[in-house]
């Protein structure tokens, strides 16, 4: 049985007033809950039953990298998680499939479980393309030494993160098969590997996502900053 997961990915925002209320709302979740802060919140944030992940790490264990963060300064300041490859990351700072590879396994050096993401562009979509896009991503992003114990796939449509817009039911259905057949081909315990679902999931669209096979939860951005918005989304998830 593969526990579900809600996870929270704050990026640039947020206020650890609303992970009091979260605390408060969902002192016992029957479902893993993940929040990923901005850094400097983690260790305040780390208290309760909801765990608290890094937004990405740097690949190397320490250097002359300015500005960045190691997985395990991640550790020492409490998180237990770290998202890596989020498409903002990939835009942004340029990070290639190879980059976010040294990132999981730096992760996974510093006992931390990697939430691994990918998704296809507007471009890729409108092409025709989005499992071969899927495909070179995950074959490339992912380490051989990725287990269904230190990696959490989310899979992410790049059109769909901030927009309101989501995939069909049968997109979405579709898509996370073809990332099961991919991880059952290439690792023995690829049928024990959560895959979340991210992109413009709300209260209002999170149950009908949660049915869809092999949707074992969402990696939610605009929805997790607040208790009262991410809240429903926890129930939806348990109640799934
Ligand atoms: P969104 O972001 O829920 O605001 O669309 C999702 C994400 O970027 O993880």
């Amino acid at each position: 049985m593969r526990r579900k997961i809600a996870a929270g990915n704050w990026k640039m925002n947020g206020a650890l007033s609303e992970l009091d209320a979260l605390y408060a709302a969902h002192p016992t979740p029957t479902v893993d809950v993940l929040i990923c802060p901005p850094a400097t919140m983690i260790a305040q944030a780390r208290k309760g039953a909801i765990a608290i992940g890094g937004q990405d790490c740097h690949e190397a264990q320490s250097g002359a990298h300015t500005g960045d963060i190691s997985a395990g300064m991640l550790v020492q300041a409490g998180a237990s998680h770290v998202i890596v490859g989020h498409s903002e990351r990939r835009m942004d700072h340029h990070e290639t499939d190879v980059i976010i590879a040294q990132k999981a396994r730096a992760a996974y050096q510093a006992g931390l479980i990697a939430v691994l993401c990918i998704g296809e562009t507007l471009q890729d979509q409108n092409a025709g393309t989005t499992l071969n896009v899927l495909g070179a991503q995950l074959a490339e992003a992912m380490p051989d030494t990725a287990t269904a114990e230190n990696t959490i796939i989310a899979y992410e449509p790049v059109w769909a993160i901030g927009t309101g817009k989501i995939p069909t039911l049968a997109q979405i259905a579709q898509v996370h098969a073809f990332i099961r057949t991919e991880l059952t081909i290439r690792f023995d315990d690829g049928a024990d590997f959560r895959i979340l679902y991210g992109g413009s999931v709300k209260a209002n669209n999170a149950t009908e996502i949660f049915a869809v096979a092999d949707v074992d939860g969402a990696l939610v951005g605009g929805a997790s900053l607040k208790a009262a918005d991410f809240g429903p989304i926890i129930t939806a998830l348990q109640n799934a």
